[in-house]
């Protein structure tokens, strides 16, 4: 048995992030959660921490320390996405306020001593959101980009275009001065896009078969997936809403269910048109060094099949 990989999530819950927490906590055998960052990105940071802490209780994991980051992006204005996933960031389940309270450390700081103390290449960022508190991090303390073992992030999007604007994706438009300080800090990157997730689509038969597990934990997903989907589903019309986050958990447990290629993405930061975009040299015509593996296809039915049977795990 191969020792469970040891990861700090950063996140901006945010329903979908919600699922890709409790997919990594279901997990324990395969995955060690050392702690969760939370991010501002799909609501202000305080309800997105706040989220968290609900997240974990729900698992039956208080024990797993939640931080807070950073409240607004390196050089722009915050924009959520309220419009999404709530007033609240987790609407659709009606989760109890949570006792747990947040760690008093800022989470960059958490990360960088993580990474600092930690042995080289053992810790795996997973991120869900924003990429300001990653971003910040590597200003602060450079060194850090060469002891991370692998950033696993769900951002950007190429092939599938963008869904907050034509050309951008949502984690990467909020911060794109982040994104692109870390893609380029030479940390082995895994980039997870709307060219996946679009593929990973939560059908009224998958939701009923998490809602037919019958455990709060299954409860609150179908009630989360349900509330979120909304937007989506009006926007794309089809047969299910695209289900982001927990493919970067599902890609540490399954990798095969996933592939992609090798190649350079480099980040757009200064045209107002189409800034935030992940412009992905899939075909190699640049030249540019192969930063990324990034993701192209998805296999929903086992992501699916996956996700239902971890969930089952918990409380
Ligand atoms: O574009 C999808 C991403 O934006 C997901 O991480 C979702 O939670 C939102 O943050
Ligand atoms: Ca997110």
């Amino acid at each position: 048995m191969p020792m469970s990989r040891k990861i700090i999530i950063d996140t901006d819950p945010g329903q979908d992030d919600a699922v890709a927490i409790l997919l990594a906590l279901a997990s324990p055998e395969e995955i060690d959660v050392l702690g969760i960052v939370a991010v501002a990105g799909n609501v202000g940071l305080h309800h997105n921490a706040n989220n968290a802490l609900k997240i974990v209780e729900l698992a039956g994991r208080p024990d797993i320390p939640v931080y807070a980051g950073c409240a607004r992006p390196m050089r722009r204005h915050l924009v959520t996405a309220e419009h999404v996933h709530g007033d609240t960031g987790l609407n659709g389940p009606d989760l109890p306020a949570p006792k747990t309270a947040l760690q008093t450390r800022h989470g960059v700081d958490y990360i960088i001593d993580t990474l600092m103390t930690a042995e080289p290449k053992t810790v795996t960022l997973c991120t869900l959101g924003p990429l300001t508190n990653i971003g910040m991090a590597l200003v602060k303390q450079p060194e850090i980009a060469d002891r991370i073992a692998e950033i696993i992030m769900m951002g950007g999007a190429y092939f599938e275009v963008g869904n907050i604007t034509p050309a951008a994706e949502f984690n990467i438009y909020v911060d794109p001065e982040a994104a692109d300080v870390v893609l380029r800090c030479g940390a082995p990157i895994t980039m997870m896009p709307l060219d996946v997730t679009h593929q990973i689509q939560s059908t009224p038969d998958r939701l009923a078969a998490i809602r037919a597990i019958g455990n709060r934990t299954g409860t609150a997903v179908y009630e989360m997936l349900t509330f979120s989907e909304g937007f989506d589903l009006r926007k794309y019309g089809w047969a299910g809403a695209p289900l982001h986050d927990p493919t970067v958990i599902a890609y540490l447990l399954r990798p095969d269910l996933f592939d992609g290629r090798l190649c350079n993405v480099t980040i757009e930061t200064a045209s107002e048109l189409t800034v935030g975009m992940t412009v992905a040299d899939y075909w190699h015509v640049t030249g540019k060094a192969k930063t990324v593996q990034y993701m192209r296809s998805g296999n929903a039915e086992g992501f699916y099949a996956l996700l239902t049977e971890r969930l089952a795990r918990l409380p």
